[in-house]
Parts: structure tokens; sequence; C-alpha cells
């Protein structure tokens, strides 16, 4: 039988505390007009002493599952995107496993930086396609508050925490679980297209790590570089993406993207000739909060009504490494 990874549910979390331009201004030589001009970003959601990536992906997990009318012991998988665990080890996702109330399957974290949830996302979509699991859920939290050198400008303004998570099921199809001209039409994930470039290693990474130094150490990053290689790369990427399914651009309902810089997103947007009202943008109000911010842009344009089913999505994210990816879902 073949078997298609069809999203049942979205959910996301912010932590309550919210932090503006202006008040980063106050102690950081910054200004909200630099920041929203280069970035887009006009807040960020920090999140509170002692409340960890865990926290916040439970609760983005929770209400997933809510949305879903399931609960965690109907889970069979369980894949968290972070680059900001709780601990070196063991896997965040077997604590978020527990907490939720998931009794067996398999719970494991994916480490691909900004591009960690179109990574979790791939690997999930493998496993119910090939019939090993049932139900997944598929979840991009991070803390990068505490992973950010708060007295460089250059960095420390980008970034905020957050959780978003997606339930998958592994849906009976008719025929063509592959990618091609004969199944783009079926409700679920269409393909999914990943890529990395270990030479760029050095251009965005942390400065810390248990074999490196035993410190967790700050996010560093060449952003001018970082900027270029993402226009490029993500651009062949999501052409690769449309190609594999006998897809065009004009085929595409939501554009989807990581919340990186509203330049880059715009960019995009462009390129493939859609108006804005068909790119969900989040990055206004929760900057870019790296492996979660296209499941927490999901949470938000389906949790409003904006994304249909049948309609055609499409997410892309870059990130360290270099990594790089995009999908496509017919929602
Ligand atoms: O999610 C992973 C992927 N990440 C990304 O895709 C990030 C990609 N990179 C970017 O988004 C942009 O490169 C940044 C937003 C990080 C920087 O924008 P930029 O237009 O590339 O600025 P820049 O780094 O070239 O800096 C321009 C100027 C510099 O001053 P000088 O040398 O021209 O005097 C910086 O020192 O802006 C200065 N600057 C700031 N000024 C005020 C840098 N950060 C700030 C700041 N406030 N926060």
């Amino acid at each position: 039988m073949n078997f298609r990874a069809q999203v049942l549910a979205c959910g996301g979390y912010l932590p309550e505390r919210i932090v503006t331009n202006d008040e980063l201004a106050r102690t950081l030589d910054t200004t909200d007009a630099w920041i929203r001009q280069r970035t887009g970003i006009r807040q960020r959601h920090i999140a509170a002493e002692g409340e960890l990536t865990s926290d916040l992906a439970v609760k983005a997990a929770e209400r997933a599952l809510a949305a879903a009318h399931l609960k965690g012991s109907d889970i069979d998988l369980l894949i968290l995107a972070t680059a900001t665990p709780d601990n070196t080890f063991p896997a965040t996702a077997t604590k978020v496993q527990a907490r939720i109330g998931m009794k067996g399957g398999a719970a494991f974290d994916v480490q691909a930086v900004c591009s960690g949830f179109i990574y979790a996302l791939a690997t999930a979509n493998n496993f119910l396609r090939a019939g090993q699991a049932k139900r997944a859920l598929v979840i991009g939290a991070e803390t990068f508050s505490r992973i950010l050198d708060w007295n460089d400008r250059g960095t420390c303004v980008l970034f905020g925490d957050g959780a978003g998570a997606l339930v998958l099921e592994a849906k009976a199809t008719n025929g063509h679980a592959g990618t091609g001209l004969h199944s783009n039409m079926e409700r679920g994930v269409l393909s999914t297209h990943l890529h990395s470039d270990g030479c760029n290693y050095g251009i965005l990474y942390v400065d810390g790590g248990p074999s490196l130094n035993g410190r967790s150490g700050y996010l560093r990053m060449e952003g001018k570089e970082v900027f270029r290689l993402a226009v490029e790369r993500l651009a062949a990427v999501v052409d690769e993406a449309l190609a594999a399914n006998g897809l065009a651009a004009t085929d595409i309902d939501w554009l989807v993207p990581h919340q990186a810089n509203k330049r880059i997103i715009d960019g995009m947007g462009r390129r493939l000739g859609l108006p804005a009202e068909k790119v969900v943008v989040t990055i206004d109000r929760h900057a870019n909060t790296s492996a979660a911010s296209v499941p927490l842009a999901l949470a938000e344009a389906a949790g409003d009504g904006r994304i249909q089913p049948g309609q055609l999505v499409l997410v892309e994210a870059m990130g360290g490494g270099i990594t790089w990816g995009a999908g496509l879902l017919r929602w």
C-alpha cells in the first residue's frame, strides 16, 4: 500500500514577554528604524527565566493535538527540530514525548538550525510514506535568546523564542505515493527537498559546544554572506520543488517562508510573482525563531482560516551549516 503524509492540524506557542526594538535600543547602539528597515522586525517574544525549549514545544504540541482531536498516546513518531535543546543530551524530544503522554513509538531531535523544521518534516514524511509510523508530531522549538550575545547588535536584534507543531497522519493513497504529475492534487506532503553545504560551516555558527570547549556559546554570523546565499540557494530549491511536481509558481496558493529577513521574503515573493497577500509574514512580530518560524507561521495562517484544505502551500528555509530546503504540501 502507498501512503501520503497529510497535515491534520497545527499549533503554535510564543512566550508571554514581548521585547520591542525600542526596548533593545535602551541598552544597545541600535534604533527601531534601523531594525525595521533592514529586517522588518518590530518585536520578538523572549522566554521567561526557567522557561525551556521543551516547555514551548509541549505547549505548541498540545495545541496541535487539541486541534486534531487527538491525544499524545495517538502519536507514534515525534521529531523535534531545535538548535537550542534543554540539555546536550538526551534529545529534548524525549522530554516532550513523556509530557504529552506519548507512550510508545520513537522521539528524537533533528538539528539543522533554521532549516530544522523542513528537515524534520522531510524525515517524518519519509517515515509515514514508508509505513513505519502512523501519526507524527513535527515540532520546531527554540530559545535562541539563550545563545545570543546581547552586546552584538549585528545578531541579537534578529532572533526570538517560540514553537510550532504539526500533526501528520499516514493516509492510504490511490496509487502514486511518489512525486510527479499524477499525484499533485492529492492532499498531503507532495515532496520535500533537502540540501547542505558544509563548506559554509563558519558563516553562521555558535562559538561553543560540548566537544569544542564545554560551553554552550554564542551565535556568530556573517550576515551579508548568509543573506546572499539564502537568496541564491532558496531560489534554486523552490524551482526544484515545483519542477519535481510538475507545478508552476502560478499554482502556489501560499508561500510560508522561513522568517529571517523581510527583504529575503519579499524577494522570494517577487521572484515567484506572488502578491503580498499570498505570502505569510510573521517576522514583524516574532523575529527569527529559527526552526520554529515556519510551523508558527503555518499555525497562524491555518488557524485564522487563510490556508484552506486543498490549497498548495510552499515552505522553505535556509540556516547554519549551511542547510536549506523546501517542501510542497497540498493542505
Ligand atoms: O535564519 C538564518 C538565516 N539568517 C539570515 O538569513 C540573516 C541574513 N542576513 C541579514 O538579514 C542581514 O545581513 C542583517 C540584517 C543581519 C544585516 O543587514 P545588512 O544590510 O547586511 O547590514 P550590515 O551587516 O552590512 O551592516 C550595515 C551597517 C554596519 O555599519 P557600517 O559598517 O556601515 O557603519 C553595521 O555595523 O549597519 C550596522 N548595524 C547596525 N546598526 C544599527 C548592524 N547591526 C545594527 C543594528 N543597529 N542592530
